[in-house]
């Protein structure tokens, strides 16, 4: 029973709808706490957007795609592993921890099991995520997108959990990249871009070395920048010079990356992305793996607000199995956007009316 609200918006006395927890996996407000008036600069410096609870959301059951437990443990099974690395300077005769592969190996496949009895991912998984652990969440979410197209194609339950792996350390090559180039809140210049894009050329060397990875999970870190027309790097790779894999993450890890929210910039709306891939598609990403993913997430979450095309602003409350763009909605402001008494409608029913606009803190602001 939450929707999803910009920290932007946020008031004393409103109930938090969904547990926040720290970059360590810590508990910092627990769902249904009331959030008090100095909490929310911190709230503000930690989270772009997080859930509400009110008589709005009542309808609303918001269902995590992976339990919080889990992906706790595989953000710390991952954070470990980096941390270790992350002490090197230079990667050379780097070392997994021990067990590490084999530990990653299992929780992909308990996320197999997950995602082979997820339909539709329902959730916006970017609001997983703080400003300060966006690189575990975001490895995360490219694991599960990844696997649920995999999934999907029907691949082997062993490829499978390569992908995941493969996946879940596609950016560890970042690493080696210098932290003022990595934390830049601007534009790269062209050197600091050249310097950026040799984490894939540096995963896949780190990776390849390690001889409990399958080495497709090294592949995954090398091409997973590629674009079907070449115009990708680090080797300008085209058509079916990429592996399966790698035009799988090209898909998720930009879809992932463009829809989260950084300290310096909100995130793109989940439909704006989709949109952009279409628009790209065949050219640099897999036409056919852009619509398999277009039906496996929701562009429009649980607990988003949209607008409709006769001007009314709603809550999205249901997502239909088959048809997740249009999903079911709760019109609670008329065109004048003046509070209206809620009204469910079905958008797969009622075929005059559109999603024209989504979740951007402008729409929010004409709910909140
Ligand atoms: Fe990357």
């Amino acid at each position: 029973m939450a929707r999803q609200m910009s920290t932007v918006l946020l008031r004393p006395d409103m109930i938090l709808g969904r547990t926040l927890y720290d970059a360590q996996g810590r508990v910092l407000l627990q769902r249904g706490m009331v959030i008090r008036e100095q909490y929310i600069k911190k709230i503000r410096n930690m989270f772009a957007s997080i859930y509400i609870e009110d008589e709005l959301s009542a309808g609303i059951d918001l269902v995590e795609t992976v339990p919080v437990e889990i992906r706790l443990a595989m953000q710390e099974t991952l954070s470990r592993q980096w941390e270790h690395w992350g002490q090197h300077a230079s990667f050379e005769r780097l070392t997994l921890q021990p067990g590490f592969a084999r530990g990653l190996r299992e929780q992909m496949k308990t996320l197999l099991q997950i995602v082979s009895h997820t339909t539709v991912i329902r959730e916006d998984l970017s609001t997983l995520a703080s400003f300060d652990n966006g690189t575990y969440v975001h490895s995360m979410n490219v694991a599960i997108y990844a696997m649920m197209l995999g999934h999907a194609l029907q691949l082997p339950e062993s490829l499978l959990i390569d992908l995941g792996v493969g996946a879940m350390l596609h950016d560890i090559g970042k690493l080696w990249v210098p932290a003022e180039v990595i934390n830049k809140q601007g534009p790269l210049t062209a050197p600091e871009m050249a310097v950026m894009q040799r984490h894939a050329e540096w995963g896949h060397h780190v990776l390849a070395k390690q001889t409990e990875l399958s080495y497709l999970v090294a592949h995954c870190a090398y091409q997973h920048h590629e674009r079907l027309n070449g115009s990708g790097y680090p080797r300008g790779l085209t058509g079916d010079e990429m592996h399966q894999f790698g035009k799988i993450l090209a898909v998720v890890d930009v879809y992932d990356a463009m829809v989260m929210h950084r300290p310096y910039r909100a995130g793109f709306p989940p439909a704006d992305v989709m949109e952009y891939l279409f628009s790209r598609a065949a050219t640099e990403y897999d036409l056919d793996l852009v619509s398999l993913f277009s039906q496996k997430v929701a562009m429009y979450p649980l607990g988003s607000t949209v607008q409709l095309s006769d001007g009314t602003a709603a809550l999205v409350v249901r997502i239909h199995e088959n048809v997740p763009s249009r999903p079911v909605v709760l019109i609670v402001k008329g065109p004048d956007g003046e509070p209206v008494e809620p009204e469910e409608v079905d958008l797969c029913q009622q075929l005059n009316l559109t999603i024209t606009r989504t979740h951007a803190t402008v729409i929010m602001e004409s709910i909140d």
